[in-house]
Protein backbone atom coordinates (compact mmCIF):
# COMPACT_ATOMS: atom_id res chain seq x y z
CA UNK A 1 0.00 0.00 0.00
CA UNK A 2 1.34 3.51 -0.97
CA UNK A 3 -0.10 6.48 0.53
CA UNK A 4 -0.07 10.11 -1.36
CA UNK A 5 -0.02 12.75 0.60
CA UNK A 6 -1.67 15.76 -1.14
CA UNK A 7 -0.50 19.12 -1.25
CA UNK A 8 -3.94 20.58 -3.55
CA UNK A 9 -2.03 19.36 -7.49
CA UNK A 10 -4.50 19.58 -10.08
CA UNK A 11 -2.87 16.18 -10.71
CA UNK A 12 -2.94 14.21 -7.64
CA UNK A 13 -5.17 11.69 -8.68
CA UNK A 14 -3.11 11.01 -11.69
CA UNK A 15 -0.43 10.09 -9.34
CA UNK A 16 -2.69 7.23 -7.62
CA UNK A 17 -3.42 6.09 -11.29
CA UNK A 18 -0.21 5.95 -11.72
CA UNK A 19 0.99 3.71 -8.88
CA UNK A 20 -2.62 1.42 -9.24
CA UNK A 21 -1.32 0.83 -12.91
CA UNK A 22 2.08 -0.72 -11.53
CA UNK A 23 -0.27 -2.88 -9.49
CA UNK A 24 -0.15 -0.98 -5.92
CA UNK A 25 -3.04 -0.39 -4.30
CA UNK A 26 -2.83 3.45 -3.29
CA UNK A 27 -5.14 5.47 -1.72
CA UNK A 28 -4.88 9.91 -1.23
CA UNK A 29 -5.03 11.54 2.42
CA UNK A 30 -5.11 15.18 2.71
CA UNK A 31 -1.41 16.58 3.62
CA UNK A 32 -2.96 17.10 6.73
CA UNK A 33 -4.64 14.44 7.72
CA UNK A 34 -4.18 13.14 11.70
CA UNK A 35 -1.29 11.26 12.18
CA UNK A 36 -3.28 8.18 13.67
CA UNK A 37 -4.80 7.76 10.14
CA UNK A 38 -1.13 7.92 8.32
CA UNK A 39 -0.23 5.19 10.57
CA UNK A 40 -2.98 3.28 10.14
CA UNK A 41 -2.94 3.40 6.67
CA UNK A 42 0.56 1.13 7.64
CA UNK A 43 1.47 2.31 4.02
CA UNK A 44 5.37 0.83 2.75
CA UNK A 45 5.97 4.16 0.64
CA UNK A 46 4.66 7.45 0.96
CA UNK A 47 4.59 10.24 -2.28
CA UNK A 48 4.16 13.76 -1.73
CA UNK A 49 2.35 15.08 -4.39
CA UNK A 50 2.97 18.76 -5.71
CA UNK A 51 0.92 21.76 -4.99
CA UNK A 52 0.30 25.35 -5.55
CA UNK A 53 1.87 26.98 -2.45
CA UNK A 54 5.43 28.52 -1.88
CA UNK A 55 6.96 26.27 0.74
CA UNK A 56 9.32 29.07 2.62
CA UNK A 57 5.77 30.80 3.28
CA UNK A 58 5.37 30.69 6.67
CA UNK A 59 1.41 29.15 6.40
CA UNK A 60 2.37 27.11 3.54
CA UNK A 61 1.57 23.46 4.05
CA UNK A 62 4.35 21.08 5.52
CA UNK A 63 4.49 17.43 5.07
CA UNK A 64 3.37 15.85 8.23
CA UNK A 65 6.34 14.19 10.36
CA UNK A 66 5.38 10.91 9.92
CA UNK A 67 6.00 10.80 6.15
CA UNK A 68 9.60 11.21 7.28
CA UNK A 69 9.96 9.38 10.74
CA UNK A 70 7.69 5.61 9.39
CA UNK A 71 11.39 4.84 7.28
CA UNK A 72 9.37 3.82 4.58
CA UNK A 73 10.71 5.21 1.06
CA UNK A 74 9.86 8.75 0.13
CA UNK A 75 9.20 10.44 -3.13
CA UNK A 76 8.44 14.22 -3.32
CA UNK A 77 7.05 15.11 -6.69
CA UNK A 78 7.77 19.01 -7.23
CA UNK A 79 5.96 20.76 -4.55
CA UNK A 80 6.66 17.43 -2.26
CA UNK A 81 10.54 17.65 -3.57
CA UNK A 82 10.78 21.14 -2.64
CA UNK A 83 8.70 19.85 1.21
CA UNK A 84 11.36 17.12 1.23
CA UNK A 85 14.11 19.86 0.99
CA UNK A 86 12.90 22.87 2.92
CA UNK A 87 11.85 20.08 5.68
CA UNK A 88 14.93 18.44 5.86
CA UNK A 89 17.64 20.74 6.18
CA UNK A 90 17.85 22.56 2.53
CA UNK A 91 16.80 25.09 1.12
CA UNK A 92 14.30 26.74 -1.49
CA UNK A 93 13.35 29.82 -2.80
CA UNK A 94 11.37 31.72 -5.43
CA UNK A 95 13.23 31.01 -9.41
CA UNK A 96 14.17 34.03 -11.30
CA UNK A 97 12.82 31.81 -14.61
CA UNK A 98 9.88 30.18 -13.99
CA UNK A 99 9.61 26.52 -15.97
CA UNK A 100 6.30 25.43 -17.47
CA UNK A 101 5.98 23.32 -20.06
CA UNK A 102 8.35 20.25 -21.62
CA UNK A 103 11.73 20.88 -20.23
CA UNK A 104 14.77 18.19 -21.19
CA UNK A 105 16.03 16.90 -18.20
CA UNK A 106 19.71 15.41 -17.93
CA UNK A 107 20.72 12.46 -15.89
CA UNK A 108 23.65 13.22 -13.88
CA UNK A 109 24.17 10.07 -11.85
CA UNK A 110 22.34 6.55 -11.92
CA UNK A 111 18.94 6.07 -9.44
CA UNK A 112 16.94 3.68 -8.30
CA UNK A 113 14.21 6.09 -9.59
CA UNK A 114 15.88 5.32 -13.35
CA UNK A 115 16.98 1.59 -13.19
CA UNK A 116 16.08 -0.18 -16.53
CA UNK A 117 14.99 3.77 -18.03
CA UNK A 118 17.46 6.07 -18.20
CA UNK A 119 21.54 6.68 -17.98
CA UNK A 120 23.77 8.98 -17.22
CA UNK A 121 24.93 11.30 -20.13
CA UNK A 122 21.25 10.66 -21.61
CA UNK A 123 18.41 13.41 -21.66
CA UNK A 124 14.89 12.74 -21.44
CA UNK A 125 11.97 14.72 -21.96
CA UNK A 126 9.59 15.53 -18.80
CA UNK A 127 6.76 18.05 -17.80
CA UNK A 128 7.92 20.91 -15.71
CA UNK A 129 5.34 22.87 -13.67
CA UNK A 130 7.30 25.22 -11.14
CA UNK A 131 8.28 29.14 -9.59
CA UNK A 132 10.09 27.90 -6.96
CA UNK A 133 13.23 25.89 -6.90
CA UNK A 134 15.72 24.20 -4.49
CA UNK A 135 18.57 25.48 -4.06
CA UNK A 136 20.45 23.66 -1.25
CA UNK A 137 20.24 19.92 -0.62
CA UNK A 138 19.60 18.44 2.86
CA UNK A 139 22.31 16.62 4.36
CA UNK A 140 22.47 13.01 2.84
CA UNK A 141 21.23 14.04 -0.62
CA UNK A 142 22.80 14.21 -3.86
CA UNK A 143 21.90 15.38 -7.48
CA UNK A 144 21.14 12.78 -9.77
CA UNK A 145 19.37 14.86 -12.90
CA UNK A 146 19.16 18.54 -13.78
CA UNK A 147 17.39 21.00 -16.00
CA UNK A 148 17.93 24.16 -17.26
CA UNK A 149 15.91 25.78 -14.63
CA UNK A 150 15.99 23.34 -11.97
CA UNK A 151 20.01 22.43 -10.94
CA UNK A 152 17.95 19.99 -8.47
CA UNK A 153 15.66 18.50 -10.87
CA UNK A 154 16.00 14.93 -9.45
CA UNK A 155 17.58 13.86 -6.04
CA UNK A 156 18.42 11.00 -4.11
CA UNK A 157 19.11 9.96 -0.70
CA UNK A 158 19.90 6.33 -0.94
CA UNK A 159 20.47 5.43 2.71
CA UNK A 160 16.92 6.88 3.77
CA UNK A 161 15.65 5.68 0.33
CA UNK A 162 14.16 9.23 -0.24
CA UNK A 163 13.56 10.56 -3.60
CA UNK A 164 12.49 14.08 -5.26
CA UNK A 165 11.64 15.06 -9.02
CA UNK A 166 10.84 18.83 -9.63
CA UNK A 167 9.02 17.36 -12.96
CA UNK A 168 5.66 15.72 -12.89
CA UNK A 169 6.47 12.08 -13.76
CA UNK A 170 2.49 11.61 -13.23
CA UNK A 171 1.34 13.03 -16.34
CA UNK A 172 1.56 12.12 -19.93
CA UNK A 173 3.77 14.87 -21.09
CA UNK A 174 6.58 12.66 -19.06
CA UNK A 175 6.85 10.12 -21.85
CA UNK A 176 8.47 7.72 -19.00
CA UNK A 177 6.72 8.94 -16.14
CA UNK A 178 4.52 6.17 -15.56
CA UNK A 179 7.68 3.43 -15.52
CA UNK A 180 9.77 5.73 -12.91
CA UNK A 181 6.94 5.71 -10.79
CA UNK A 182 6.47 2.31 -11.29
CA UNK A 183 10.18 1.77 -10.35
CA UNK A 184 9.58 3.91 -7.41
CA UNK A 185 6.61 1.40 -5.93
CA UNK A 186 7.81 -1.54 -7.43
CA UNK A 187 11.85 -1.76 -7.08
CA UNK A 188 12.56 1.06 -4.41
CA UNK A 189 9.30 0.19 -2.00
CA UNK A 190 9.26 -3.57 -2.95
CA UNK A 191 5.61 -3.80 -3.02
CA UNK A 192 4.20 -6.83 -4.56
CA UNK A 193 2.11 -5.27 -7.47
CA UNK A 194 -0.83 -7.91 -6.77
CA UNK A 195 -3.43 -4.97 -7.33
CA UNK A 196 -5.64 -6.22 -10.31
CA UNK A 197 -9.44 -6.71 -10.97
CA UNK A 198 -9.74 -10.18 -10.20
CA UNK A 199 -8.31 -9.76 -7.02
CA UNK A 200 -10.56 -6.74 -6.42
CA UNK A 201 -13.35 -8.75 -7.28
CA UNK A 202 -12.80 -11.68 -4.96
CA UNK A 203 -12.39 -9.61 -2.09
CA UNK A 204 -15.16 -7.50 -2.69
CA UNK A 205 -17.06 -10.16 -2.86
CA UNK A 206 -16.17 -11.29 0.45
CA UNK A 207 -16.51 -7.73 1.90
CA UNK A 208 -20.37 -7.52 0.93
CA UNK A 209 -21.15 -10.81 2.42
CA UNK A 210 -19.24 -9.88 5.84
CA UNK A 211 -20.90 -6.05 5.74
CA UNK A 212 -24.35 -7.55 4.42
CA UNK A 213 -25.05 -10.89 6.26
CA UNK A 214 -28.63 -12.33 5.60
CA UNK A 215 -29.84 -9.03 5.02
CA UNK A 216 -31.35 -7.37 1.58
CA UNK A 217 -30.04 -4.87 -0.73
CA UNK A 218 -31.66 -2.71 -3.24
CA UNK A 219 -29.98 -1.15 -6.22
CA UNK A 220 -31.16 1.66 -8.27
CA UNK A 221 -29.85 0.74 -12.05
CA UNK A 222 -29.43 3.88 -14.36
CA UNK A 223 -28.17 2.03 -17.34
CA UNK A 224 -25.22 3.25 -16.63
CA UNK A 225 -21.47 1.56 -16.25
CA UNK A 226 -20.83 2.29 -12.57
CA UNK A 227 -24.36 1.31 -11.00
CA UNK A 228 -24.56 -1.61 -13.55
CA UNK A 229 -21.01 -3.17 -12.69
CA UNK A 230 -21.91 -2.59 -8.49
CA UNK A 231 -25.37 -4.86 -9.06
CA UNK A 232 -23.43 -7.43 -11.46
CA UNK A 233 -20.87 -7.63 -8.39
CA UNK A 234 -23.27 -7.22 -5.55
CA UNK A 235 -25.31 -10.01 -7.31
CA UNK A 236 -22.60 -11.95 -7.14
CA UNK A 237 -21.98 -12.26 -3.49
CA UNK A 238 -25.18 -12.14 -2.12
CA UNK A 239 -27.54 -13.43 -5.30
CA UNK A 240 -31.00 -12.98 -5.14
CA UNK A 241 -30.97 -10.85 -1.35
CA UNK A 242 -30.26 -8.03 -4.11
CA UNK A 243 -33.14 -6.52 -5.89
CA UNK A 244 -32.54 -3.93 -8.73
CA UNK A 245 -34.74 -0.98 -9.14
CA UNK A 246 -35.08 0.44 -12.94
CA UNK A 247 -37.27 3.94 -12.49
CA UNK A 248 -37.24 4.58 -16.45
CA UNK A 249 -38.15 7.47 -16.97
CA UNK A 250 -39.04 8.10 -20.29
CA UNK A 251 -35.31 9.93 -20.92
CA UNK A 252 -33.01 7.68 -22.18
CA UNK A 253 -31.62 7.11 -25.59
CA UNK A 254 -33.30 5.06 -28.40
CA UNK A 255 -32.90 1.09 -27.09
CA UNK A 256 -31.57 1.63 -23.80
CA UNK A 257 -34.47 0.68 -21.70
CA UNK A 258 -34.64 -2.47 -23.30
CA UNK A 259 -31.21 -3.04 -23.35
CA UNK A 260 -30.93 -2.99 -19.12
CA UNK A 261 -34.04 -4.95 -19.04
CA UNK A 262 -32.36 -7.86 -21.27
CA UNK A 263 -29.06 -7.66 -19.76
CA UNK A 264 -30.19 -7.98 -16.06
CA UNK A 265 -33.03 -9.91 -16.45
CA UNK A 266 -32.08 -11.93 -19.09
CA UNK A 267 -28.38 -12.04 -19.21
CA UNK A 268 -27.28 -12.17 -15.57
CA UNK A 269 -30.89 -13.31 -13.77
CA UNK A 270 -30.75 -10.67 -11.20
CA UNK A 271 -34.26 -9.59 -9.85
CA UNK A 272 -35.44 -5.81 -11.56
CA UNK A 273 -38.62 -4.19 -10.84
CA UNK A 274 -38.98 -2.09 -14.26
CA UNK A 275 -41.07 0.72 -13.51
CA UNK A 276 -42.05 2.54 -16.62
CA UNK A 277 -42.63 6.16 -15.24
CA UNK A 278 -42.48 8.03 -18.48
CA UNK A 279 -46.08 9.45 -18.30
CA UNK A 280 -45.15 10.38 -14.71
CA UNK A 281 -42.40 12.47 -15.50
CA UNK A 282 -43.17 13.91 -19.16
CA UNK A 283 -46.50 14.78 -17.33
CA UNK A 284 -44.83 17.23 -15.07
CA UNK A 285 -42.72 18.40 -17.30
CA UNK A 286 -45.03 19.70 -19.23
CA UNK A 287 -45.22 22.30 -17.52
CA UNK A 288 -41.91 23.82 -17.44
CA UNK A 289 -39.09 24.95 -19.84
CA UNK A 290 -36.66 25.98 -17.06
CA UNK A 291 -33.72 24.16 -17.14
CA UNK A 292 -33.12 24.45 -13.61
CA UNK A 293 -36.95 23.72 -12.62
CA UNK A 294 -36.44 20.73 -14.97
CA UNK A 295 -33.54 19.26 -13.06
CA UNK A 296 -35.38 19.45 -9.88
CA UNK A 297 -38.69 17.97 -11.19
CA UNK A 298 -36.76 15.10 -12.59
CA UNK A 299 -34.78 14.47 -9.27
CA UNK A 300 -37.61 15.06 -7.00
CA UNK A 301 -39.81 12.92 -9.59
CA UNK A 302 -37.29 10.06 -9.10
CA UNK A 303 -36.99 9.72 -5.13
CA UNK A 304 -40.71 9.60 -4.78
CA UNK A 305 -40.78 6.88 -7.50
CA UNK A 306 -37.42 4.58 -6.24
CA UNK A 307 -38.75 4.97 -2.86
CA UNK A 308 -42.70 3.78 -4.21
CA UNK A 309 -40.96 0.51 -5.34
CA UNK A 310 -38.80 0.13 -2.69
CA UNK A 311 -41.77 0.08 -0.10
CA UNK A 312 -43.20 -2.27 -2.27
CA UNK A 313 -40.26 -4.80 -2.07
CA UNK A 314 -40.48 -3.98 1.73
CA UNK A 315 -37.58 -5.11 4.08
CA UNK A 316 -34.89 -4.20 2.53
CA UNK A 317 -31.45 -3.31 4.64
CA UNK A 318 -29.68 -1.87 2.44
CA UNK A 319 -28.98 0.63 -0.40
CA UNK A 320 -26.25 -0.05 -2.97
CA UNK A 321 -24.55 2.72 -4.72
CA UNK A 322 -21.90 3.23 -7.21
CA UNK A 323 -19.96 5.57 -5.53
CA UNK A 324 -16.04 6.04 -7.05
CA UNK A 325 -13.07 7.22 -5.51
CA UNK A 326 -12.85 10.42 -7.05
CA UNK A 327 -16.32 11.30 -5.34
CA UNK A 328 -14.32 10.38 -1.91
CA UNK A 329 -11.07 11.77 -2.37
CA UNK A 330 -10.97 14.87 0.52
CA UNK A 331 -10.25 17.59 -1.58
CA UNK A 332 -7.75 19.94 -0.62
CA UNK A 333 -8.48 23.63 -1.47
CA UNK A 334 -6.91 26.69 -0.72
CA UNK A 335 -8.92 29.12 -2.35
CA UNK A 336 -11.71 28.29 -0.13
CA UNK A 337 -15.47 30.09 -0.07
CA UNK A 338 -18.72 28.76 -1.45
CA UNK A 339 -19.10 27.86 -5.16
CA UNK A 340 -21.78 29.13 -6.95
CA UNK A 341 -23.87 26.57 -8.43
CA UNK A 342 -23.74 26.14 -12.60
CA UNK A 343 -26.22 23.14 -12.36
CA UNK A 344 -27.86 21.53 -9.97
CA UNK A 345 -27.00 17.63 -10.74
CA UNK A 346 -29.46 14.76 -10.44
CA UNK A 347 -28.33 11.04 -10.09
CA UNK A 348 -29.35 9.09 -6.83
CA UNK A 349 -27.06 11.10 -4.38
CA UNK A 350 -30.56 12.70 -2.30
CA UNK A 351 -31.70 8.86 -2.27
CA UNK A 352 -29.64 7.78 1.18
CA UNK A 353 -30.53 10.76 3.77
CA UNK A 354 -34.04 10.57 2.47
CA UNK A 355 -34.30 6.75 2.86
CA UNK A 356 -32.09 6.35 6.02
CA UNK A 357 -30.55 3.19 4.85
CA UNK A 358 -27.04 1.88 5.14
CA UNK A 359 -25.13 1.97 2.30
CA UNK A 360 -23.27 -0.52 0.34
CA UNK A 361 -20.59 1.02 -2.15
CA UNK A 362 -18.27 -1.69 -3.38
CA UNK A 363 -16.50 0.79 -6.03
CA UNK A 364 -15.55 3.50 -3.41
CA UNK A 365 -11.92 2.57 -4.13
CA UNK A 366 -11.77 2.70 -7.98
CA UNK A 367 -11.39 5.15 -10.89
CA UNK A 368 -13.21 4.83 -13.47
CA UNK A 369 -11.55 3.21 -15.83
CA UNK A 370 -11.01 0.98 -13.10
CA UNK A 371 -14.82 0.13 -12.88
CA UNK A 372 -14.40 -0.16 -16.65
CA UNK A 373 -12.11 -3.58 -15.77
CA UNK A 374 -14.26 -4.85 -12.99
CA UNK A 375 -17.13 -4.81 -15.82
CA UNK A 376 -15.07 -6.98 -18.16
CA UNK A 377 -14.22 -9.03 -15.21
CA UNK A 378 -17.36 -9.42 -14.51
CA UNK A 379 -18.27 -10.23 -18.09
CA UNK A 380 -20.69 -7.31 -18.64
CA UNK A 381 -20.62 -6.71 -22.61
CA UNK A 382 -17.88 -4.23 -23.99
CA UNK A 383 -20.42 -2.27 -25.16
CA UNK A 384 -21.68 -1.51 -22.01
CA UNK A 385 -18.54 -1.06 -20.54
CA UNK A 386 -17.29 1.31 -22.26
CA UNK A 387 -19.71 3.69 -22.86
CA UNK A 388 -19.78 7.67 -22.57
CA UNK A 389 -20.90 9.26 -19.33
CA UNK A 390 -24.83 9.97 -19.88
CA UNK A 391 -26.70 12.61 -17.18
CA UNK A 392 -29.50 11.56 -14.92
CA UNK A 393 -32.31 13.56 -16.12
CA UNK A 394 -31.44 12.58 -19.58
CA UNK A 395 -32.62 14.03 -22.56
CA UNK A 396 -34.95 16.51 -20.88
CA UNK A 397 -31.57 18.56 -20.93
CA UNK A 398 -31.04 17.83 -24.57
CA UNK A 399 -34.53 18.85 -25.83
CA UNK A 400 -34.18 22.40 -24.85
CA UNK A 401 -37.43 24.40 -23.65
CA UNK A 402 -40.79 22.62 -23.49
CA UNK A 403 -40.84 18.53 -23.34
CA UNK A 404 -42.89 16.52 -25.14
CA UNK A 405 -43.12 12.79 -26.45
CA UNK A 406 -42.37 13.87 -29.73
CA UNK A 407 -39.39 16.29 -29.76
CA UNK A 408 -37.93 13.10 -27.79
CA UNK A 409 -38.76 10.79 -30.04
CA UNK A 410 -37.16 13.14 -32.87
CA UNK A 411 -34.32 13.97 -30.52
CA UNK A 412 -33.64 10.02 -30.50
CA UNK A 413 -33.26 9.43 -33.92
CA UNK A 414 -31.19 11.73 -34.80
CA UNK A 415 -28.93 10.91 -31.58
CA UNK A 416 -28.63 7.54 -32.88
CA UNK A 417 -27.50 8.11 -36.68
CA UNK A 418 -25.13 10.49 -34.87
CA UNK A 419 -23.50 7.60 -32.71
CA UNK A 420 -23.92 4.86 -34.71
CA UNK A 421 -22.05 7.17 -37.48
CA UNK A 422 -18.89 7.56 -34.93
CA UNK A 423 -18.92 4.14 -34.28
CA UNK A 424 -18.76 3.53 -37.74
CA UNK A 425 -15.68 5.89 -38.07
CA UNK A 426 -14.26 4.39 -35.36
CA UNK A 427 -14.11 7.15 -33.40
CA UNK A 428 -16.24 6.01 -30.72
CA UNK A 429 -13.34 5.66 -27.71
CA UNK A 430 -11.94 8.97 -28.72
CA UNK A 431 -14.38 10.95 -27.55
CA UNK A 432 -15.62 11.43 -24.23
CA UNK A 433 -19.52 12.48 -24.85
CA UNK A 434 -21.58 12.97 -27.92
CA UNK A 435 -24.83 13.55 -28.52
CA UNK A 436 -27.59 15.57 -30.26
CA UNK A 437 -29.40 18.32 -28.70
CA UNK A 438 -32.46 19.34 -30.23
CA UNK A 439 -33.33 23.60 -30.32
CA UNK A 440 -36.80 25.09 -29.61
CA UNK A 441 -35.99 26.93 -33.43
CA UNK A 442 -37.69 26.33 -36.25
CA UNK A 443 -35.81 27.08 -40.01
CA UNK A 444 -36.85 27.41 -43.42
CA UNK A 445 -35.89 25.10 -45.99
CA UNK A 446 -36.18 23.09 -49.11
CA UNK A 447 -36.58 19.66 -49.82
CA UNK A 448 -37.29 18.04 -53.47
CA UNK A 449 -39.56 21.26 -54.84
CA UNK A 450 -41.29 21.64 -50.92
CA UNK A 451 -40.60 24.75 -48.85
CA UNK A 452 -40.06 23.17 -45.05
CA UNK A 453 -40.45 24.48 -41.64
CA UNK A 454 -38.65 22.61 -38.98
CA UNK A 455 -36.56 22.38 -36.37
CA UNK A 456 -32.62 22.33 -36.06
CA UNK A 457 -30.70 19.53 -34.44
CA UNK A 458 -27.05 20.96 -32.62
CA UNK A 459 -24.48 17.99 -32.66
CA UNK A 460 -21.93 17.99 -29.34
CA UNK A 461 -19.13 15.58 -29.25
CA UNK A 462 -15.92 16.68 -26.80
CA UNK A 463 -13.03 15.42 -25.21
CA UNK A 464 -12.68 15.42 -21.59
CA UNK A 465 -10.89 13.21 -18.93
CA UNK A 466 -13.11 14.31 -16.41
CA UNK A 467 -15.73 16.79 -17.46
CA UNK A 468 -14.57 19.82 -15.81
CA UNK A 469 -13.20 20.85 -18.49
CA UNK A 470 -13.77 19.89 -22.58
CA UNK A 471 -13.00 20.47 -25.96
CA UNK A 472 -15.12 20.20 -28.98
CA UNK A 473 -13.93 17.28 -30.94
CA UNK A 474 -12.51 18.12 -34.34
CA UNK A 475 -14.30 15.90 -37.10
CA UNK A 476 -13.40 15.61 -40.33
CA UNK A 477 -16.01 17.90 -42.27
CA UNK A 478 -17.13 15.22 -45.09
CA UNK A 479 -18.18 13.03 -41.13
CA UNK A 480 -19.96 16.21 -40.20
CA UNK A 481 -21.11 15.94 -44.17
CA UNK A 482 -22.47 12.41 -44.02
CA UNK A 483 -24.22 12.86 -40.85
CA UNK A 484 -26.29 15.78 -41.26
CA UNK A 485 -27.36 14.50 -44.48
CA UNK A 486 -28.32 11.11 -43.05
CA UNK A 487 -30.36 12.97 -40.07
CA UNK A 488 -32.02 15.76 -42.57
CA UNK A 489 -33.28 12.86 -44.71
CA UNK A 490 -34.02 10.17 -42.31
CA UNK A 491 -35.68 12.51 -39.19
CA UNK A 492 -38.67 13.94 -39.87
CA UNK A 493 -38.90 17.06 -37.77
CA UNK A 494 -35.44 18.15 -38.43
CA UNK A 495 -34.30 19.95 -41.84
CA UNK A 496 -30.93 21.55 -40.11
CA UNK A 497 -28.12 20.35 -38.33
CA UNK A 498 -25.25 21.99 -36.45
CA UNK A 499 -22.20 21.67 -34.99
CA UNK A 500 -20.85 22.84 -31.52
CA UNK A 501 -17.50 24.31 -31.51
CA UNK A 502 -17.51 25.61 -28.06
CA UNK A 503 -14.95 24.28 -25.33
CA UNK A 504 -15.75 24.22 -21.58
CA UNK A 505 -15.38 26.42 -20.00
CA UNK A 506 -17.09 29.24 -21.28
CA UNK A 507 -19.42 26.66 -22.46
CA UNK A 508 -20.94 23.59 -20.59
CA UNK A 509 -21.01 19.94 -22.15
CA UNK A 510 -24.96 19.56 -21.89
CA UNK A 511 -27.01 22.57 -23.41
CA UNK A 512 -29.14 23.54 -20.09
P1 LIG B 1 -21.77 20.12 -17.89
O1 LIG B 1 -22.96 20.25 -18.78
O2 LIG B 1 -21.98 20.75 -16.53
O3 LIG B 1 -21.63 18.57 -17.63
O4 LIG B 1 -20.50 20.58 -18.54
C1 LIG B 1 -20.49 17.95 -17.07
C2 LIG B 1 -20.73 16.45 -17.05
O5 LIG B 1 -21.80 16.13 -16.15
C3 LIG B 1 -22.85 15.49 -16.83
N1 LIG B 1 -24.09 15.97 -16.24
C4 LIG B 1 -24.81 15.29 -15.33
N2 LIG B 1 -24.63 14.06 -14.79
N3 LIG B 1 -26.57 14.34 -13.50
C5 LIG B 1 -25.53 13.59 -13.89
O6 LIG B 1 -25.41 12.47 -13.40
C6 LIG B 1 -26.82 15.58 -13.99
O7 LIG B 1 -27.78 16.24 -13.60
C7 LIG B 1 -25.89 16.07 -14.97
N4 LIG B 1 -25.81 17.25 -15.66
C8 LIG B 1 -24.69 17.15 -16.44
C9 LIG B 1 -22.67 15.86 -18.28
O8 LIG B 1 -23.27 14.92 -19.16
C10 LIG B 1 -21.17 15.91 -18.40
O9 LIG B 1 -20.63 14.60 -18.49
Amino acid sequence: RILILDFGSQVTQLIARRVREAGVYCEILPFNAAPERIRSFKPKGVILSGGPASIYEGHAPKAPKEAFELGTPVLGICYGEQAICEQLGGKVEAGEAREFGRALLEIKEPCALFEGLWRPGEKHQVWMSHGDKVVKLPPGFRTVAVSENAPFAAIADDERRMYGVQFHPEVVHTPDGARLIRNFVRQVVGAEGDWTMAAFRQQAVEAIRRQVGKGRVICGLSGGVDSSVAAVLIHEAIGDQLTCIFVDHGLLRQGEAEQVVELFRGHYNIPLVHRDASHLFLGELALTEEPELKRKTIGRLFIDVFEEEARKIGGADFLAQGTLYPDVIESVSFTGGPSVTIKSHHNVGGLPERMRMKLVEPLRELFKDEVRELGRELGLPERMVRRHPFPGPGLAIRVLGSITKEKLDILRKADAIFLQEIENAGLYDAIWQAFAVLLPVRTVGVMGDARTYDQVCALRAVTSTDGMTADFFPFPMDFLGRVSTRIVNEVRGINRVVYDVTSKPPGTIEWE
